[in-house]
This record gives C-alpha cells, sequence and structure tokens, in this order.
C-alpha cells in the first residue's frame, strides 16, 4: 500500500463516502476513484464485473448503500433487503475475483440485536432477534459482515467490517421526513430561531444516543487502511451517550435559539439507550477525536452554507 495505490470509494457522493474521499484525498492518497450510481449501478453485477475488469482496483471501501429511517424502511421492505444484497455481494464478489488487497465494508449499528445488553459488543451479533422495523437493513448487512468474515477465513485476505454508531457531519440530509434526529434538530432549531418560534420536539426526551462525527468515521476508515487489523468486525463510535434533551439543548445554543422547547410525550421514544462498545478498535490504536460541541459547529456552518439543499429528498 502507498499514495498510489488505487482505491474505489464506492457511493462516494454519499455523506461517509464523500467524507472518506476528502480525508484520503488529504492524507496525499493520489489515485482514487469513484463513481455515481447513474454512471455505475452497483445492483447490476454484469456493469460492476466490466468496472473492476477495467479499472482493477486494488483497495475497494463500500460505502454504498441503499439507507433510510423507520418509514422508508417499513415501506420499502424488499428494496432494503434486496438492493443492499446485490450492491454488497457484486462489489464483494468482484473484489474478491480480481485480487484486491483489502476491502473495507461500511455497516451499522443495527446489526446487533435488539435487546443486546449495552454497551453492545461486537460478539453480541446473532445472539437475539433483530429490531423489527429495519431487519431488512440489517439483515443484507450481517450477510455483508459474514461474507467479508468467510473470505477472510477460508482465503486469508484483509476483508473488514467496520460498524459505525449514529453518524452526522456534511452531506447529511436535513430532510424532516427521512433525517436523522441530529440533523432534524438542527433544521428545526435553526428554522424556529429564524422565525421566533418555540421547537416542537418528539418524545420525552429521556432516550440516550451515541453519535459519531462522519469526519471521525473517515478517520477510522484511514486507520483501517493503513494498518492491518486482527479481527473480521470493529465497532466505530466515540462510546460516550447523551440523552435526546442534553443533545437539543447543545443545538439549540449553538443555533442561538432562545425560545421555548416543548417535548410531544404522545410521541414514541424508540429504544431507551444505544451505545456502541469501542474497546476493540480503542485497543488496535484508534479512538474518536471530534466533541460533540465541534463536531455540531461543524455540522451548522456546512448546513447554513448550502441550505438551498437541504431540502432536497433522497428515497
Ligand atoms: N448515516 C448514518 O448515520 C450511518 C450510520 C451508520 C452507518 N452508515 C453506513 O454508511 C454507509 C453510507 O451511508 P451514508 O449515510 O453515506 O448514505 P448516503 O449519503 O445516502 O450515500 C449512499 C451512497 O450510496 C450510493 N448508492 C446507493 N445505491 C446505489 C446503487 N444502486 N449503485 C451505486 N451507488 C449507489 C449513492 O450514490 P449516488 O449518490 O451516486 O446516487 C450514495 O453516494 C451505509 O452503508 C450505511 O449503512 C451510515
Amino acid at each position: 500500500m502507498n499514495k498510489e495505490t488505487k482505491i474505489y470509494i464506492a457511493g462516494h457522493r454519499g455523506m461517509v463516502g464523500s467524507a472518506i474521499w476528502r480525508k484520503l484525498e488529504k492524507e496525499g492518497y493520489t489515485n482514487l476513484i469513484g463513481r455515481t450510481s447513474k454512471e455505475l449501478d452497483l445492483r447490476n453485477q454484469q456493469a460492476v464485473n466490466t468496472f473492476f475488469d477495467t479499472e482493477a482496483p486494488e483497495v475497494v471501501i463500500d460505502a454504498a448503500a441503499r439507507v433510510g429511517g423507520i418509514l422508508a424502511n417499513n415501506d420499502y421492505p424488499y428494496q432494503f433487503l434486496m438492493e443492499n444484497l446485490q450492491i454488497q455481494n457484486n462489489l464483494i464478489d468482484a473484489s474478491h475475483k480480481n485480487n484486491v488487497e483489502k476491502f473495507i465494508f461500511l455497516g451499522s449499528s443495527c446489526i446487533y440485536p435488539k435487546h443486546a445488553p449495552q454497551p453492545l459488543k461486537e460478539e453480541y451479533l446473532l445472539t437475539d432477534s433483530l429490531e423489527p422495523t429495519n431487519e431488512w437493513y440489517a439483515i443484507a448487512k450481517i450477510a455483508g459482515v459474514k461474507a467479508c468474515e468467510a473470505i477472510r477465513k477460508q482465503f486469508d485476505k484483509d476483508f473488514v467490517s467496520l460498524m459505525p454508531t449514529n453518524l452526522y457531519g456534511s452531506h447529511d440530509n436535513f430532510d424532516l421526513q427521512t433525517s436523522h434526529v441530529l440533523p432534524a434538530m438542527i433544521r428545526k432549531f435553526h428554522e424556529a430561531k429564524e422565525n421566533s418560534e418555540p421547537v416542537k420536539l418528539w418524545g420525552s426526551g429521556t432516550p440516550m444516543r451515541e453519535f459519531l462525527h462522519v469526519d471521525d468515521l473517515a478517520d477510522a476508515v484511514f486507520f483501517a487502511l493503513e494498518k492491518e487489523l486482527k479481527e473480521n468486525l470493529y465497532n466505530v463510535g466515540t462510546g460516550k451517550d447523551l440523552t435526546i434533551k442534553e443533545l437539543a439543548e447543545t443545538i439549540q445554543k449553538i443555533t442561538g435559539h432562545t425560545g421555548e422547547i416543548i417535548w410531544d410525550n404522545s410521541k414514541p421514544d424508540g429504544t431507551p439507550r444505544k451505545l456502541m462498545n469501542v474497546d476493540k478498535l480503542k485497543n488496535e490504536g484508534w479512538s474518536a477525536s471530534t466533541s460533540l460541541e465541534e463536531g455540531i459547529q461543524k455540522t451548522y456552518s456546512w448546513f447554513l452554507e448550502n441550505n438551498t439543499n437541504y431540502k432536497q429528498v433522497k428515497l
């Protein structure tokens, strides 16, 4: 591996893929390649094989996926299961057959069982049933982790899976119908400040969540790229959580909103706590470095500079 190594970042225009691209460029990698979904539909096996024959990437980072929240998962279960299986199977198999040196697969914390003990350890995978609302997506991601593990075990290749916690940052989705909690709050507090209104938020504010800035995930991917990790599966997070109420107060301070926060208790809270155990990657030498305040500040600045795009619906 050197700075001229040909690295294909699948999903390079997404929130995660674009952060990885920026990080590797900053670190001096000069031979990065990417394709939009229009240029290369990763669900199409023949197109993927032709791309690998022509481009012959030496390293592949898989940040391409059909992603979305509970509503989208609920409305499109078949697409969430099948498209993610197709995308990752085509990439993993083509990488294996074309002797790709290193493959980094990105999944999510939803692969762990709904009632697994907290903080979530890698060893809890497949010990109990999944959260039903996103099991379609989770089952595809588990298949990806297992495919990489099988290649590692049978062919001794450096195929590794990284499971990030909730992410946020530049290029996040700020559409209120489909966005995650943190970008949705940034938009709500910003608009309420502009209109001198109170902010209405779902639930009681008591559930606890963990958030990782996407630039820290990109840093973890860079770490996994340069180091040969010993095992097949690693969680990536901060290892620290906070209540949704504390998150709201932090965002309120950063956006400069001074009005009231109204909690709508008639709306569901979701799972009470979701925190990753990040000791395994820490023991290898990596930990997150962006504080939540700093990360939200950066994200809010990005939102302000790009707010003509934030109404874009992703699904
Ligand atoms: N966001 C989070 O909070 C979070 C948390 C944990 C894990 N992750 C993981 O990180 C990965 C990326 O997520 P993200 O948040 O960056 O999502 P995103 O912003 O929606 O980006 C997804 C990318 O996948 C590409 N893609 C989707 N379908 C494709 C297809 N059929 N062919 C080719 N490319 C396709 C899209 O390409 P185009 O833009 O060209 O259409 C897009 O660049 C996913 O595996 C996800 O599980 C995300």
